[in-house]
């Protein structure tokens, strides 16, 4: 499994220690930007990533902006993303159990970084459970093609 990583100016500090955390673990990572703090568009960055997800299913990613929340937005436009926003341990776990939540969104300003990482091995150590909730992914599906 990959793990695609891709986060705006505000998410980029936070990125780069996660890509470090990963590394460190012996994960395979793939970055897509961006490289710096200068200012960038995180729509360009959720495109990116979700789309590089889709194409490769059983890889995950982690997306990172100042609150997560507009990567996350972005991120779910993309068919075949189902990106949670987490901002602790039991929402990241959960988001793997019940909704097989292909990407980690994080607030690089709003999430400090010893529980961003929690939140990061969490997600990536939690399998989907299935059962009653791959009905309900179902129904998420359908509502992409309405
Ligand atoms: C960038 O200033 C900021 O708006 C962005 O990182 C994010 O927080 C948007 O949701």
């Amino acid at each position: 499994m990959k793990i695609v990583l891709g986060a705006d100016h505000a998410g980029y500090p936070l990125k780069e220690r996660v890509k470090a955390h990963l590394t460190e673990q012996g994960r395979e990572v793939l970055d897509l930007g961006t490289y710096s703090t200068e200012s960038v568009d995180y729509p360009d960055y959720a495109a990116a990533v979700g789309k590089a997800v889709v194409a490769n299913p059983g890889d995950l990613g982690i997306l990172i902006c100042g609150t997560g929340i507009g990567i996350s937005i972005a991120a779910n436009k993309i068919k075949g993303v189902r990106a949670a926003l987490c901002t602790d341990y039991a929402m990241a776990k959960l988001a793997r159990e019940h909704n097989d939540a292909n990407i980690l969104a994080l607030g690089g300003r709003t999430t400090a970084e010893a529980a961003a990482l929690d939140i990061v091995d969490a997600f990536l150590r939690t399998a989907f459970a299935g059962g009653r909730h791959q009905m309900r992914l179902d129904k998420i599906r359908n509502l992409e093609a309405e």
